[in-house]
């Protein structure tokens, strides 16, 4: 029976370009969509950019471009990384796009008609200098319990207290620097905690093939029933207030859907706008109860995808997912490779090395399961993978063999190539089942290693008849004809197997063999005696130096001042946060017990005198200071020591590599200055 799947990958938000770990995600998922095809199913594979949201709409405005402007300039830079790496997405669209604005409020009129949409008016920080409501991450200030400064609203960097925004000391605006008042907003919410959602999630989630083992088991926790017997599933608010980059909401003037509400609905949109588009009708698709609606996502949005997102389908009447496939995390060497940050390895950078994307695919399906695990990019195993086994095993098979049926036997392979070589061809074919099972599964990892079993196999073959000997000896024509076909004909099963991991070498390989583009069933099939094309090399080795260059930071043209790049941008607000006083030093003493401190007595024109130590010991003496006028930062957290506490920070210049460039300096005002004078 042919297949009808509907398949995508998470929408990526388009704040900024793909890493490493889009890449992992789409690699996954298009592995197993080639799969598919080569079965001969019918696979529709799209995604597009999550556009909306508070953090790209103040992006853009930092920018200086309208939130569509700045999102089409993201959008417009995908295409080399997916053509780069050999994503094959049937359609690549917005979430801005005119087919989400409409799905998303004709499901949400379906919910609201259903009762199960609410209306409640909370209370929020707003920011009265924007004019906006704002969400958590925009909100710092002072740890309620310990009172460090410019924590975020959730929880304290330093003493670990866990709060709400509301909590915060003298909390501030970070896109303003001014006080939040409290406003209240009329919101809606998606009544999640009604027993009809609740039924149907616990209907939905535990249907088995649905959701992995493990994502079952975290949802149950979810599920779970406190000991005031309430189900563990709160109301989801799903607007917001302008100004947001969104969707309106039906009858709602100047009410927006959470970006969260319209993000997967984009999974609809952008199959409908890739159906239009092949002349295909979207709602006839969609009633088509044979289709399969397949996502891939990361461990991150799970929540969103097993509870919400069924929930918005089913109860507007609409067709819900049938698997949602999570996968874990790409890290480099134990970091994590985060959003925002993006570090690590540079897609793109790879491709402008000349490193081969098929590389990339290789090792990333090798490490892949179909469990929800991080997997390491590590560089060694990169390079062992794809030059021992890849090149080593796999390529060589054909490298081998290719020149003797090309120069001895005019390109053409033998019918019948004997017993011990359609024994071993046997041995292939009949892993088929297995090899296809493992790609069914997602059990990437596990299919390509039961390939280089295969590839093993093969290259005892080869050893043990010595073709290069056969080639020698005069009256072993057919014997080496039989060996050399054997090897073509193994090379050719192999490719079936990795072409789902390697589409572009297949490819390649297709022309050499002359054959029709490679279906899995094509491993059961025999050549005979075909005529086969010229053998190109089909892929180098992994260079150790490309590696290097791809893990080192991006090089400068000029070393970074002082030895360490600058640091991060600032605006004024953020500078008008340190307060830099002029002092004077009146006392200075060696501190007991410390070859580093020395101990300040500063007038910062208070009328008291501050403590401050001052890590300078190895480059002034206490009669080189005293009297002299420096800068203090005078607003710094008073620090407990060892010695006593420390009232302030003075500032002296160093060479961030010191063994280059010893030496410190502390900073002197001009004449004139008096303590107390602020800096600015
Ligand atoms: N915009 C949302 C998804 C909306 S889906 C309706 C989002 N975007 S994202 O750009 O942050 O992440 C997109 C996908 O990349 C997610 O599935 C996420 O889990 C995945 N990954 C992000 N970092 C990753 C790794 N380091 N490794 C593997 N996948 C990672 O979330
Ligand atoms: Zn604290």
């Amino acid at each position: 029976m042919t297949r009808k799947l509907f398949v995508t990958t998470a929408l990526p938000y388009a704040n900024g370009p793909f890493h490493i770990g889009h890449m992992m995600e789409y690699i996954q998922a298009d592995v197993w969509v080639r799969f598919q095809r080569m079965l001969g199913h019918e696979v529709h594979f799209v995604c597009a950019d999550d556009a909306h949201g508070a953090p790209i709409m103040i992006a853009a405005e930092k920018a200086g471009k309208t939130p569509q402007a700045f999102v089409a300039e993201i959008a417009a830079g995908r295409k080399k990384y997916l053509d780069g790496f050999h994503i094959g997405f049937d359609n690549w669209h917005s979430t801005d796009g005119p087919e989400n604005h409409e799905l998303a409020q004709d499901i949400y009129r379906a919910l609201r008609k259903q009762g199960l949409i609410a209306q409640r008016t909370i209370e929020q920080f707003y920011d009265p200098v924007k004019g906006m409501f704002l969400p958590d991450r925009y909100i710092k200030g002072e740890c309620p319990k310990c009172g460090t400064r410019d924590q975020y609203g959730d929880n304290c960097d330093n003493c670990g207290a866990v709060y709400a925004p509301t909590d915060l000391k003298n909390p501030y605006s970070t896109l303003t620097g001014a006080t939040p008042v409290m406003k209240s907003s009329d919101h809606y919410f998606f009544q999640l905690s009604s027993q009809r959602c609740i039924d149907f999630l616990t209907e939905w989630t535990a249907t088995p093939g649905r959701l992995q083992p493990e994502v079952l088991n975290k949802i149950k926790e979810w599920f779970a029933v406190d000991e005031h017997g309430h189900v563990g599933l709160n109301d989801w608010d799903i607007s917001r207030d302008a100004p947001y980059f969104g969707i309106e909401i039906p009858d709602a003037p100047g009410k927006y859907f959470y970006v969260w509400l319209d993000a997967p609905v984009g999974y609809l949109a952008s199959l409908k706008n890739h159906l239009a588009k092949i002349g295909v009708d979207y709602d006839a698709f969609m009633a088509e109860p044979e289709v399969e609606q397949v996502h891939f996502i990361g461990k991150d949005i799970v929540t969103f995808h097993t509870l919400f997102w069924p929930a918005m389908l089913h109860f507007s009447g609409r067709k819900v997912p049938n698997h949602i496939f999570v996968h874990g995390f790409l890290q480099l060497s134990g970091e994590k490779m985060s959003k925002s940050r993006g570090t690590g390895i540079s897609p793109l950078t790879y491709l402008e090395l000349g490193m081969n994307p098929e590389w990339l695919r290789y090792y990333i399906a090798a490490k892949l399961n179909g469990r929800v695990e991080d997997i390491e990019f590590n560089p060694d195993d990169f390079i062992a993978r794809v030059n021992s086994d890849l090149v080593g095993k796999y390529i060589n098979i054909a490298s081998r063999a290719a020149g003797f049926i090309a120069k001895r036997f005019d390109g053409v392979l033998s019918a019948d190539v004997g017993v011990e070589g359609r024994a071993l061809l046997d041995g292939l074919r009949a892993q088929r089942g297995t090899v296809q099972a493992l790609y069914e599964e997602r059990e990437f990892a596990k299919a390509l290693r039961e390939v280089m079993l295969l590839a093993d196999r093969v290259n005892e073959y080869v050893d043990q008849n010595k073709p290069w000997e056969l080639a020698k000896r005069a009256g072993h024509e057919a014997v080496l004809h039989d060996v050399c076909s054997v090897c073509i004909e193994a090379f050719r099963v192999l490719t079936v197997y990795l072409k789902p991991v390697l589409p572009a070498l297949a490819a390649q390989v297709e022309v050499f063999l002359r054959v029709e583009p490679l279906r899995f069933g094509d491993a059961a099939r025999a050549l005979g005696a075909h005529t086969i094309g010229e053998y190109k090399h089909l892929m180098q080795r992994v260079d150790a130096k490309q590696l290097d260059a791809l893990l080192e930071p991006p090089a400068t043209e000029l070393p970074p001042p002082g030895g360490e790049p600058l640091a991060a941008e600032i605006n004024v607000l953020d500078f008008a946060k340190v307060d830099l006083r002029i002092a004077r030093i009146v006392e200075c003493a060696p501190v007991e017990g410390s070859t580093k401190l020395l101990r300040l007595t500063l007038d910062v024109g208070e009328g008291r005198l501050r403590n401050v130590f001052s890590g300078i010991q190895s480059a002034y003496t206490p009669a080189d200071l005293v009297g002299k006028f420096t800068v203090v930062v005078a607003n710094l957290a008073p620090r407990k020591m060892k010695f006593g506490v420390s009232e302030g920070m003075v500032l002296a210049a160093s060479h961030a590599d010191e063994t280059i460039e010893p030496g410190l300096y502390l900073l002197e005002p001009g004449p004139g200055a008096k303590p107390g004078m602020r800096v600015r």
